[in-house]
């Protein structure tokens, strides 16, 4: 069943009814000032960090669900009603909801009065935007009461939400015209406020929450709106809300429409106040100037438009399947872009307040961003590789506003410093500038612990070498890339972390999956080495890797698949002698990627016996058996029960590391079935099973043991979306940078007889076409770019600003 539609033409998905199976959300803003928006209005708004500057509360996991958001109230007559149907929930007329590339357009309809909401946050400024107009198209003149509310949170979000006996205090607000201010703690040692703002006069207005809904009230039947007007309330303390009302009569056919804005504004210390108390408003009333009429706001979301049309310019396909182009050409990139802004830290899954911007997370996300907009991926890769440590490990989390490293998760996730390999080798593939490996970046934050990023990648590839285990298979520290595969940890007590519980460092459990990525990512490495002529070290790296390699085609081969890890006994785990947890996905993609096995024919082996033990019609589980009960030398995977998350869930990101495999072997129809099986466009008519958005990727569908087979969670924040757009525009349609060049290499099912990709690449556009009549899932004939045969597939590198026409023939 599906609850709306994509339109291609306008690159949104249109939902139909708000009643959708979980609020479906969108992202507003990609710079500094984000706001999540569900298909309902529900949501809330941040200035750059979830936990530390939020602007507006949100409640997880509250019942109803979703009541929290940007609200705007119509009081027709008697009846109140919602353009996005909540929190009054009166049935409304006609219903719809597009959520486009950083904007939302809701519409309702209710006994001839249309109300249309159209938020945004505009490019280049920290505030969001919401446009209402209101059309009568009834033969009676309306009297309209329109009311705009939201709530404000007191900036930290964790104190928001737990210290009540201060922060009901706390609370301060100015009202200016038709502005409220929202200046808590702005007397002491913030210097940082928001403004919530209509731009025209109001008729009244209420800045506590106990005026506006009423104490024992609520936003789903405000005692303002019901009253046709508000108090003029002012806060001291308790909860600060900002709520505008205009009243508009409106003849038959006619339409208004009004701008209410949020901003966030900071001041420099010396012009924090006007007068003792009073805060200096001049750049709210700038931000406000600079969107006071509808021409002003159809200019920035005209820009908005531009922008992205442009960012998704560098990549678009044409292939004749209109859900493949659909996902390529703007939802996996436009999915790849909140990823990078976020990370996992806010969504309608995650709080904010917990994880901020994870090490190995952000790395990832690079793979997918990098060609977006390389010079933001720069700056992260700098940001991330300061918060490593001096001997190669790494903070496993730093928090956004800061940059620092979390103490409190610390370090010890031993794929984490193999990330940062894989990242910048990304960016110097896509960009080749390799002035970045000369920036001083330092090292726990110290500025006067700087090194260069070439001694930060060096010292995470030896961080694998002076960590290995008994079998020459690197340590799992803390956990690799599973993080619920908590070897070292052995907790016991309810509320422990699972994951920081014990020693950080065990000497005996090792990892499989870290040999594999050490293969993958050491051999990038050493073509970096390569680059710069340091020879002797990518010869003595590569004696590394084959040492590895080595020992994963013999203590990690189990007969049919590779092991997943040996416990802190020295016992195999994900191997046939195992009575649950036999066989693990992860190593599986991940050494096959690495070219593990491809001569002895043990990665072929292992991805039959992946199809065979873990394949099902949603996705690959991420292994099996699923472990039934709690194992102490195991940790939190076997916390969940049978079939959901890291316990034999469908962990979407890694079913792209099996596709990436399969095109690693050539194996064109299999890379795309996999593909296909969790890609949302191709399972949108499934979205009462799958129950979330079916736009983007969840981070987990639930696996065959479970109950819910099929229905999926937390999406959006998942490194799915970086590890599929890589997966398709890469390894299956082929389009790869590389340190020489643009590279064309299609692995793709057989009955697809072609397709163009136009690529910009190094600031040349390349019209790719390729040819595939001959029906093969593999393999090239002949490349001709702009006329003229080359040998090989490595594109010459076009000069900044031209064209090239490339046609690829396979077969
Ligand atoms: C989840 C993992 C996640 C980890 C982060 C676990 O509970 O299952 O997916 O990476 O928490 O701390
Ligand atoms: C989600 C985390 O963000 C990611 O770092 C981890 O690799 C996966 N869960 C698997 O546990």
């Amino acid at each position: 069943m599906k609850f709306g539609y994509f339109d291609d033409q306008n690159k949104e998905y249109v939902i139909t009814t708000p009643q959708t199976p979980l609020p479906w959300i969108n992202y507003l803003g990609s710079e500094d000032f984000f706001s999540l928006v569900s298909n309902t209005a529900g949501g809330y708004s941040f200035y750059r960090d979830a936990r530390m500057r939020r602007l507006t509360r949100y409640r997880y996991n509250s019942s109803p669900l979703d009541m929290d958001g940007h609200r705007i109230y119509i009081k027709d007559g008697e009846t109140v009603w919602n353009p996005g149907w909540q929190p009054t929930k009166t049935p409304l007329d006609s219903y719809s909801c597009r959520h486009g590339l950083g904007y939302t357009i809701l519409e309702g309809k209710k006994d001839g009065v249309t109300a249309r909401q159209e938020l945004f946050v505009p490019k280049g400024d920290a505030c969001e935007l919401d446009r209402v107009t209101v059309c009568n198209g009834s033969t009676v003149v309306k009297e309209l009461d329109l009311f705009s509310y939201v709530e404000f949170c007191l900036w930290n979000a964790v104190d928001d939400s737990t210290n009540f006996q201060r922060n009901y205090s706390t609370g301060e607000v100015e009202v200016e015209g038709g502005a409220i201010y929202h200046k808590t703690e702005y007397r002491e040692r913030r210097s940082h406020y928001a403004v919530f703002w209509a731009n025209c006069p109001v008729d009244s207005f209420d800045t506590t929450r106990d005026a506006f809904c009423g104490v024992y009230g609520g936003p789903a039947d405000p005692q303002a709106v019901r009253a046709g007007q508000c108090s003029g309330s002012i806060a001291h303390g308790w909860a600060p809300v900002g709520a505008l009302h205009i009243h508009l009569t409106l003849a038959p056919g006619e339409s208004h429409s009004i701008l209410f804005g949020l901003g966030y504004i900071e001041n420099p210390q010396q012009e924090k106040f006007i007068a003792p108390g009073v805060i200096n408003k001049t750049r709210a009333h700038a931000m406000m100037e600079r969107y006071a009429t509808d021409a002003q706001v159809d200019a920035a979301r005209a820009a908005l438009r531009t922008h992205w049309e442009q960012l998704l310019s560098t990549y678009h396909l044409e292939s004749g399947d209109e859900k493949l182009d659909r996902m390529v050409n703007i939802w996996h990139q436009y999915q790849c872009m909140v990823t990078f802004n976020m990370s996992r830290s806010a969504s309608y899954y995650e709080s904010g307040t917990g994880r901020g911007m994870g090490f190995r997370d952000s790395c990832q996300d690079l793979l997918g961003f990098v060609h977006i907009i390389p010079s933001r991926a720069r700056e992260r890769i700098l940001d991330i590789a300061a918060t490593q440590f001096a001997d190669g490990s790494a903070y496993h989390q730093y928090q956004p506003l800061t940059k620092k490293g979390n103490r409190d998760i610390g370090t010890g996730f031993n794929d984490d410093p193999l990330w940062l390999i894989a990242g910048t080798a990304a960016y110097l593939r896509e960009t080749g500038d390799w002035s970045i490996l000369d920036e001083q970046v330092p090292f726990d934050n110290d500025a006067s612990k700087a090194q260069s990023l070439m001694e930060h990648l060096r010292r995470s590839f030896n961080f694998t070498c002076t960590h290995l285990g008994p079998h020459g298979l690197p340590l799992i520290g803390r956990a690799d890339w599973n993080d619920c595969l908590n070897l070292n940890c052995f907790s016991e007590h309810p509320g422990e972390s699972f994951q920081i519980t014990g020693p950080s460092e065990g000497p005996v459990a090792e990892s499989v999956f870290i040999a594999g990525m050490f293969v993958k990512y050491g051999h990038e490495y050493a073509q970096l080495c390569d680059h710069l002529n340091l020879t002797e070290e990518a010869a003595a790296a590569r004696k590394h890797i084959d040492a590895v390699e080595q020992a994963t085609l013999t203590a990690g081969w189990d007969g049919a698949w590779f092991r997943r890890a040996y416990d802190a006994f020295g016992k195999p785990i994900g191997s046939k002698e195992c009575t649950e947890g036999q066989i693990f996905i992860e190593p599986q993609g991940m050494c096959v990627m690495a070219g593990i096995g491809k001569e002895s024919g043990q990665a072929a082996q292992a991805l039959a016996s992946v199809e065979e033990r873990l394949d099902t019609k949603y996705g690959v589980v991420l292994l099996q058996p699923a472990y039934t009960s709690y194992q102490l030398n195991l940790g939190e995977i076997s916390s969940y029960p049978p079939g959901y998350k890291e316990n034999a869930g469908i962990f979407c990101h890694n079913n792209p590391w099996i596709s990436c495999a399969e095109a690693t072997l050539g194996h064109g129809d299999r890379a795309f079935a996999v593909y296909r099986k969790t890609c949302p466009a191709y399972i949108e008519d499934i979205s009462e099973i799958h129950r979330t958005e079916p736009y983007v990727y969840s981070q987990m569908v639930a696996g065959k043991d479970a109950p819910t087979f099929g229905e999926a969670k937390n999406s959006w924040l998942t490194g799915t979306a970086a590890w599929t757009f890589f997966n398709i525009s890469q390894y299956i349609l082929g389009i790869q940078p590389t340190l020489d060049g643009l590279k064309v290499d299609p692995c793709i099912p057989h009955t697809l007889s072609g397709f163009t990709v136009t690529r910009r690449f190094r600031g040349a556009v390349y019209h790719i076409t390729v040819d595939n009549a001959a029906g093969v899932q593999h393999g090239i004939k002949a490349v001709t770019v702009d006329g003229k045969a080359i040998s090989g597939n490595v594109l010459p590198l076009a000069a900044a600003g031209t064209e090239v026409t490339v046609q690829v023939t396979m077969g």
